[in-house]
């Protein structure tokens, strides 16, 4: 008999409800009939919290392969909060270890990014079964080579790129594509690659205007009329980036412009008097049927969990290393962040090729 809990937590992303079916479908497939019994958990950790929870079914596990978002729901739970009660006084830590309990859980399947993670190591620390699988469009968990939803969004990010592409051609404009990603630019490196992007602005190189708009001009010298920059929402410049974080703070909240795509617009017009244009693709890069490698990949990642499940082992997040499903314990990864190194050959091969980071 195995009886396991599931649930997803932060910003949702494509394939989240194809991973929990390769993790039921795994169980279900290996155990004999009237052997498992699967709990969800709705809206992430605040279901687990608050004992929100229903039986689901094998029914509920059909058809999912495609469908986006997450049948469970999901909802931001900050880790730094996680110790500090709640409004009625709650204890959220003890609130969760009690729902666990009282279902007499043999495991808990948590499916989220770094935040997620942080908590899903406490939750292990504090004596429970832990299983963790990597999710997030930003690919920035430490400790797997992929996440899913990571690929999904790529496409999506892409196609708005191409797009832009066939408008740019038409017009002697800049255009700056918007990229989520506050923290790591992944996302901005590949869909900038894969979108014929001639600059790329990602938080981990900083950019300096003036070689940014170098870069448009050697452009427009070489006759070519337009630009397309692929800019992540958390691009920063030199200048910023030698700030502490409260003079961040400070100087970010007297900024008029909603993001740094429209303030990198605003230097561009104001120096070089050229149009430039923005488009913001923002949470369609989450949404919609994951890609056909998303689906391989939470479908395997999904076997590979419910192997360590079907051995009582615990404790591990279930990543992809060298094409191969991997167990890391997650004492190892929680709270690490996966870059992209300035050094990464990726980025030295786009700058080969005459890709410009405005450093
Ligand atoms: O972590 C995933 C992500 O989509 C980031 O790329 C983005 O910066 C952030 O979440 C947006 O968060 P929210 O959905 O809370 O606006």
């Amino acid at each position: 008999m195995k009886r396991i809990g599931l649930l997803t937590s932060g910003g949702d992303c494509q394939a989240l409800n194809a991973a929990m079916r390769g993790v039921v479908k795994g169980l279900s497939s290996n155990l004999p009939a009237n052997e498992l019994e699967v709990y969800g958990f709705f809206n992430g950790y605040k279901g687990l919290i608050y004992g929100d929870y229903r039986m689901l079914t094998s029914k509920d596990f059909s058809g999912i392969l495609t469908k986006g978002g997450t049948i469970l729901g999901s909802s931001r739970q900050p880790f730094k909060l996680m110790r500090v009660p709640d409004e009625k006084g709650l204890d959220k830590v003890e609130a969760m270890k009690h729902n666990y309990y009282k279902l007499g859980l043999d495991c808990l399947v948590i499916l989220g990014g770094n935040g997620t993670q942080k908590t899903a190591n406490l939750l292990r620390e504090e004596g429970l079964n832990i299983i963790h699988l990597p999710k997030t469009i930003d690919n920035d968990i430490w400790g797997t080579d992929m996440t899913f939803g990571f690929q999904s969004a790529v496409n999506i990010a892409t196609d708005a790129i191409d797009c832009i592409h066939t408008t740019a051609s038409s017009h002697n404009r800049v255009f700056i594509v918007e990229v989520m990603g506050h923290k790591v630019g992944w996302l901005t490196l590949y869909a900038g690659i894969a979108g014929g992007a001639d600059i790329i602005l990602i938080p981990e190189i900083p950019y300096d205007i003036d070689k940014v708009i170098e870069a448009i001009d050697r452009r427009t010298k070489a006759g070519k009329g337009f630009t397309i920059l692929a800019v992540a929402e958390g691009a920063i410049s030199k200048q910023n980036a030698k700030l502490s974080k409260k003079e961040l703070k400070e100087k970010m909240d007297k900024n008029p412009h909603p993001s740094v795509s429209y303030e990198i617009a605003a230097a561009i017009q104001k120096k070089t008097g050229v149009e430039v244009r923005v488009t913001v693709p923002g949470h369609t890069q989450r949404g919609g049927s994951p890609c056909p490698y998303d689906r391989v990949l939470t479908t395997r990642l999904g076997a590979a969990a419910s192997k360590l499940i079907l051995n009582n082992e615990y404790g591990y997040m279930v990543g992809i290393v060298n094409g191969k499903t991997k167990k890391i314990p997650l004492a190892d990864v929680a709270g690490k962040l996966k870059m992209v190194s300035p050094d990464d050959q990726v980025v030295k091969e786009a700058k080969m090729i005459g890709i410009s980071f405005g450093d």
